[in-house]
């Protein structure tokens, strides 16, 4: 197992491409949701230095805060409410580039400005949470980040 992460510069393309294998290898034979996402979080930080990145898992019909890197951040999130809840609900990614234009956006800090939210499944199976990043700048994500961020996640065992 990688316990040193490898931090590429470049486009953000070639840091995905970088980041992969590396997180690819760091969950090798590794079958703990939690310690997974854990990991899967801290790449993302350390790779991109998001201002927060981290997972909401759904229990009893709600999304609870998971794995996360960043400031501290609102517990529970309801289904449909602020751009998490609403990735959950409608099973798709959202990019948001001005989250003051997003109705019901849930501002956990006055500092993030755009996000990514992406539903998590495990092996195609049902959606058990949502990948949420959030960034300091306008704009920040794009397809790139989408269709990178599935990958990522595809990694779940
Ligand atoms: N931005 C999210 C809330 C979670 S925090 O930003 C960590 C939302 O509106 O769903």
């Amino acid at each position: 197992m990688a316990e040193d992460l490898v931090i590429a510069k470049g486009t953000k393309e070639s840091q995905y491409q970088s980041l992969l294998p590396q997180v690819e290898a760091l969950l090798e034979g590794e079958q703990d949701l939690i310690a997974n996402l854990a990991n899967m979080a801290a790449a993302l930080k350390a790779q991109f230095n998001f201002f927060w990145v981290g997972f909401y898992l759904i229990k009893n019909n709600e999304l609870v805060l998971g794995p996360f890197q960043g400031p501290v951040a609102c517990t529970r999130i309801q289904m449909g409410k602020g751009v998490c809840g609403t990735a959950w609900k409608e099973n798709r990614v959202l990019i948001i580039p001005d989250v003051d234009q997003f109705p019901g956006h849930i501002a956990c800090s006055s500092y993030s400005k755009s996000e990514i939210v992406l539903p998590v499944r495990r092996q195609g199976g049902d959606v058990i949470g949502v990948l949420d990043i959030d960034s300091e700048r306008l704009a920040d994500f794009d397809e790139i980040d989408e269709r990178y961020l599935i990958q990522l996640l595809a990694l779940l065992p």
